[in-house]
């Protein structure tokens, strides 16, 4: 048996502008998604309980990662299990931590021996292949961990938090949030690309208070953060009221985090008002869990196949 995991992530700066090649900085989280591989006569997927075949249209992620491993590898029959800590198509990279823990546990079955880079390499095709269009931040972020600046996809001072996630449960199309703003910036450019220029600085004042350990003014900069993705269009009523719910709980500072219009929203808080905030969020209407950011990236959790 093989299982490897990699980590989901959060934006705590950035989201959206870094589509314009603007700062961004995200960061691992400890919610995991693991892949667990024992052998089969074919190659199958565990669904509700019953090993079926694996199928590109409802599970393109995997099916992506074989076919990407197949040409460079001759896999033997597996069956494979995906478990996963995240909510999906809610902003916290869940796709990208499938497939970059089903390539980890595919390199270690045919003892590949991929870099870390080659792996964050072919799982960004595989999503770009399954989205049409995608940043690296998710798959860099799961197959490295830590906390990460955009566009240079560098590791900065690792910033070690608690944060409590609201889910509002509503699923938004990343790809239709993007093209939104996208309009919203041919319509309006010079306001637009202010905004954009405003979101870059918040960054990059936000990695100089990571540096300070200054959680004040890193949750006053998320919240500056957020006015501006409220000002182009991507937050919504929902979103709002946990983010409110969070701040007058005594969180730093809260803000959506991915595309928005939908999904999660992040609150940085310290060990003493967690518990207040979690109340807030559910009192609000929101899904809360607790998470701290992590510097582990993708991981072999069991492998009794290919013993290093
Ligand atoms: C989505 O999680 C974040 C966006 O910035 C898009 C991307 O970076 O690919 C909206």
């Amino acid at each position: 048996m093989i299982t490897c995991s990699a980590p989901g992530k959060i934006f705590l700066f950035g989201e959206h502008s870094v589509v314009y090649g603007k700062a961004a900085i995200a960061c691992a989280i400890d919610k995991r998604v693991s892949a667990t591989l024992v052998p089969c006569s074919s190659v199958k997927i565990k669904i509700a309980g019953q090993y079926k075949p694996v199928n590109p249209k409802k599970n393109p992620y995997v099916a992506g990662a074989i076919y990407e491993m197949n040409k460079i590898a001759e896999l033997p029959g597996f069956c494979i299990d995906i478990n996963s800590e995240l909510p999906s198509g809610a902003g916290l990279g869940s796709s990208s931590a499938v497939t970059v823990a089903t390539i980890k546990s595919l390199d270690v079955l045919a003892d590949t021996k991929l870099s870390l880079k080659e792996i964050a390499e072919m799982s960004h095709k595989i999503e770009t292949n399954v989205q049409g269009k995608a940043s690296p931040t998710d798959t860099f972020v799961s197959t490295f961990g830590g906390s990460v600046k955009i566009p240079e996809k560098v590791h900065i001072d690792f910033f070690d938090a608690k944060i409590v996630i609201g889910n509002t449960g509503k699923f938004a199309s990343t790809t239709n949030l993007v093209s939104d703003v996208y309009e919203l910036m041919s319509k309006h450019p010079d306001s637009v690309n202010c905004i954009m220029d405003a979101m870059d600085r918040v960054s990059r004042d936000g990695e100089i208070e990571i540096q300070k350990k200054d959680y004040k003014k890193i949750g006053e900069l998320m919240n500056i953060n957020q006015g501006l993705l409220n000002s182009i269009g991507v937050s919504t009523v929902q979103l709002e009221n946990l983010i409110w719910a969070a701040r007058n709980s005594g969180a730093y500072g809260a803000k959506l985090t991915g595309a928005g219009g939908g999904g999660c929203m992040i609150a940085l808080c310290d060990e003493n008002n967690i518990q207040k905030v979690v109340n807030a969020i559910k009192k609000a209407g929101g899904d809360p869990f607790v998470c701290n950011t992590t510097k582990e990236g993708v991981r072999v959790d069991k492998n009794n196949v290919n013993p290093e």
